[in-house]
């Protein structure tokens, strides 16, 4: 493990919506933590020792806490049952510094905010902040099956909240979910924000496509990677500074066959979404998989944590 992680004390727990869980965490010591800005993240080694990337969804000001929400996912890997069901109030967390790839745009007068499910943790993070300092307009809509899995609802009723918050209950029907068009029609100006699952995330992708990509972004940790699909195929990659190729299997990306050979590459969301992963393209025709290149980045970008190459062959600048 190549990234500093300080033991964490776990000052509370509770569940604030079906299967979704919020700590607080604090320095033994009482101490101040490492400042944050609204959208940052930290990577909890879990008690099974599994790593998982947490945004702070607390106020940014507040520096005795880091307050990280997390959704327990019956089927996933395993890194949020053991924070959901092994880590207890009084015991440590081990916790990296925080880290902002989905960090508000300065100067901004306007945002729309668009979460579904757990992905409102950075957004609250974000509300929080805007609604202390008055810095800008904020909407935000928040996409959930229904009341019970909806996070922090009390909270978003609160005054501070009305007339900028909409919350929207879908009942896990697709053909319920919320008409994002009305709210992505006309830019205004305005930057986008929008974290949550991949389906939802690419359907504001398809529908802001008439916005600036610099007033675009996405954010998530993974939890809702593109799926390897039944066509993939294998193909391969020719590094073009040192001339080497390397076979890309079928269920590996790009990123992972890179450092398997060794390379040094940076990465963070490993989802197609935070943008650290872009890479410049020499040849080859990619399925691009990623929410961060603009159109007129793809002839000569490719995000290689998720992006594959269905002709056979890319050339990479690397
Ligand atoms: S690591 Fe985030 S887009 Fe690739």
């Amino acid at each position: 493990m190549d990234m500093a992680l300080t033991p964490l004390r776990i000052a509370s727990k509770s569940e604030i919506a079906t299967g979704i869980i919020r700590f607080e965490l604090q320095r033994g010591d009482g101490g101040e933590l490492e400042p944050f800005t609204p959208g940052a993240h930290v990577e909890v080694q879990a008690p099974n020792g599994m790593m998982r990337k947490y945004s702070l969804s607390g106020d940014p000001e507040d520096r005795t806490r880091y307050e990280i929400v997390v959704k327990r996912e019956a089927n996933g890997e395993g890194g949020s049952r053991s924070m959901a069901d092994d880590a207890s109030i009084g015991g440590d967390l081990f916790v990296s510094e925080p880290r902002n790839d989905f960090p508000l745009a300065s100067g901004v007068s306007n945002f729309l905010f668009i979460a579904g499910g757990i992905g409102i943790t950075p957004v609250m993070s974000m509300v929080r902040q805007l609604n202390a300092t008055g810095a800008a307009r904020y909407k935000l809509a928040y996409l959930t099956r229904d009341r019970e899995a909806t996070a922090f609802r009390d909270e978003l009723a609160m005054p501070e909240f009305h007339g900028k918050v909409h919350v929207h209950h879908d009942g896990g029907d697709p053909d319920k979910m919320l008409d994002l068009w009305p709210l992505l029609e006309k830019p205004m100006g305005r930057h986008l924000y929008c974290c949550g699952p991949r389906p939802l995330m690419e359907a504001v992708r398809d529908m802001s496509g008439h916005w600036s990509s610099a007033a675009v972004h996405f954010e998530d940790f993974g939890s809702s990677k593109p799926a390897h699909r039944p066509d993939d195929q294998p193909f391969h990659v020719t590094l073009a500074r040192s001339g080497r190729r390397l076979a890309i299997p079928v269920g590996v990306s790009i990123l992972d066959a890179l450092r398997a050979d060794g390379l040094n590459v940076s990465s963070s969301c490993e989802s197609g979404t935070c943008g650290t992963c872009k890479t410049a393209l020499v040849a080859g025709a990619p399925d691009h998989r990623d929410l961060v290149l603009a159109e007129h980045e793809k002839a000569s970008h490719i995000m290689i944590c998720v992006s594959r190459a269905p002709g056979g062959e890319l050339v990479l600048d690397i």
